[in-house]
């Protein structure tokens, strides 16, 4: 069985979230199962040179859009035991980071079509080709119409993954048109048409074989209109084809045990795990003092997470005896009013803005609780990296923060964390003061950490579930 991944980031090359980590940890453990996977990525400026100088090259095609004929290099890497297919064209990928250019759409076009005329590059086709998130959803449709009758290209199925419905391609369906050299039947409501435009998020949900997204309670929330981001009504439609897996992470790769960035290496010891909190405050210039309860926030800083909620519920936080630490990037003005924030707690608050993957890890080995009030939250990660780092989990009960958080309940000793149902600073504020009240309480948290310990976060059960989906496609 050989799949093939389609997706614009992966650890260990390129991350700017955590499709990068799934992108990442999944083929490694398929791989395990005896499942053939390769990873193509754009071959961007921002993957490292040491990586990119052991890339063998392997050929290269030609790439037409519209009246654009456009290079593209396939180069092979192994990393990990996986293979990775690094597609090139300086002009598209040699930038100064991953997104968030004025030509974006003809950029993941570009992708999509050399995601497939690549193969002619390669000896053998996939099975599978597994596209990840809107940057490859035209591809099942490209499959489906332009390539429908070409040699090779008519056996291979398509699993379309929905990371986020959040962020969905759409662009001016001029635009798409030229770029895809399409008539107007492709740009009806029931294809690509969108609100007058045209997305590619929908290509994707339309034309793949199966769909999935990286939760059940979020695969349910996108049917309704409250998380559908107006796709609601497409995927109520597919619900038959719509699958909710829900990711893990790379437990090898996130192991405070063998995690070089964590100053002190621990599993279950609190003595251990105080003394990275120690390091942590003397990095951040907070008061050092191993009592005092720090709560980390490691997150893109947009909408989604709740920080607002987090920034109005500040000052009532912060007459609780806690020290806050949030690394972060994102929204400007989100990054503004943490910054003024830091003035009015010196040495009990601490914020970093920018993509720091050392710190990151630091924090979640030196908090005691992980704060994420999401909005919405397909899957999250960070809540299952913080669990692997015995730090406590607070969540917004959202997607898949409600498949993988248990709220702690002091009848029964069960649950490995706590969360809320509003989205409101007042509940936030309220369930930070109740883990706090059982922070103080030993036997308790020591009850909690022990649930959060009982549980493997790795991708074993997950990576089942999305072979059986190949197989049954593959027949
Ligand atoms: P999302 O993909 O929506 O950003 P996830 O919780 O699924 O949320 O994954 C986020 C991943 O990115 C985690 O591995 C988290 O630790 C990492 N991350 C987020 N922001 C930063 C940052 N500023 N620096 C380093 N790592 C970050
Ligand atoms: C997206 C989601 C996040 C999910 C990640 C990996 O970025 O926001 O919830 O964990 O993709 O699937």
């Amino acid at each position: 069985m050989r799949v093939l991944f389609a997706a614009s980031e992966a650890v260990p090359l390129v991350k700017t979230g955590g499709l990068a980590d799934v992108v990442g940890a999944l083929p490694k453990a398929l791989a395990k199962r005896g499942v053939d996977v390769t990873v193509m990525l754009p071959k961007y400026g921002e993957i490292s040179k040491d990586v990119t100088d052991r890339a063998v090259y392997l050929g290269y095609t030609f790439v037409q859009m519209g009246w654009r004929r456009q290079y593209c290099g396939v180069l092979e890497i192994i990393e990990d035991g996986i293979r990775y297919l690094l597609l090139d064209n300086e002009y598209y990928f040699n930038r100064g980071y991953l997104y968030g250019y004025g030509d974006e759409a003809e950029r993941f076009t570009f992708f999509s079509f050399a995601v497939l005329d690549s193969l002619q590059v390669l000896s053998e086709m996939p099975d599978i080709i597994h596209c990840h998130d809107w940057q490859t959803g035209l591809i099942p449709m490209l499959l489906r119409t332009r390539y429908a009758n070409r040699p090779g290209y008519r056996d291979i199925r398509t699993v379309f993954t929905v990371h986020n419905l959040k962020y969905q391609g759409v662009f001016p369906r001029e635009l798409l048109q030229d770029l895809l050299s399409a008539g107007d039947d492709l740009f009806t409501e029931d294809k690509l048409e969108f609100y007058g435009a045209a997305s590619c998020m929908k290509a994707g949900l339309r034309y793949a074989d199966k769909l999935t997204t990286v939760s059940p309670t979020y695969a349910r929330e996108i049917q309704t209109e409250t998380y559908g981001e107006k796709l609601d009504g497409l995927l109520r439609e597919r619900a038959a084809d719509l699958y909710g897996i829900v990711n893990g992470i790379d437990t090898d790769e996130f192991d405070p045990m063998k995690d070089p960035h964590v100053p002190v290496p621990y599993r279950d010891s609190r003595a251990k795990k105080r003394q990275n909190k120690i390091a942590l405050q003397q990095e951040l210039g907070l008061q050092a003092d191993g009592s005092v309860p720090v709560i980390g926030i490691v997150s893109r800083l947009v909408d989604q997470k709740g920080l607002d909620l987090v920034i109005e519920a500040l000052p009532e936080l912060m007459e609780e005896n806690i020290q806050i630490v949030i690394l972060g990037a994102g929204e400007p003005a989100l990054e503004a009013t943490l910054q003024e924030a830091v003035q009015r707690y010196p040495g009990r608050l601490a914020v970093w803005f920018g993509f720091n993957e050392g710190l990151a890890r630091r924090i979640y080995a030196g908090s005691d609780i992980y704060l994420m009030p999401s909005k919405f939250e397909p899957c999250g990660l960070s809540q299952l990296i913080a669990l692997r780092y015995r730090t406590v989990p607070i969540v917004r009960e959202t997607g898949g923060l409600c498949d993988t958080v248990e709220s702690f309940n002091e009848y029964t000793g069960t649950g490995n964390g706590f969360s809320f149902g509003p989205a409101s600073a007042h509940d936030l504020l309220f369930t930070v003061r109740r883990a706090l009240f059982f922070y103080r309480d030993e036997n308790a948290w020591a009850k909690i950490l022990a649930n959060g310990a009982k549980r493997n976060y790795g991708w074993d059960n997950s990576a089942r579930e999305y072979e059986r989906l190949y197989r049954e496609l593959a027949g």
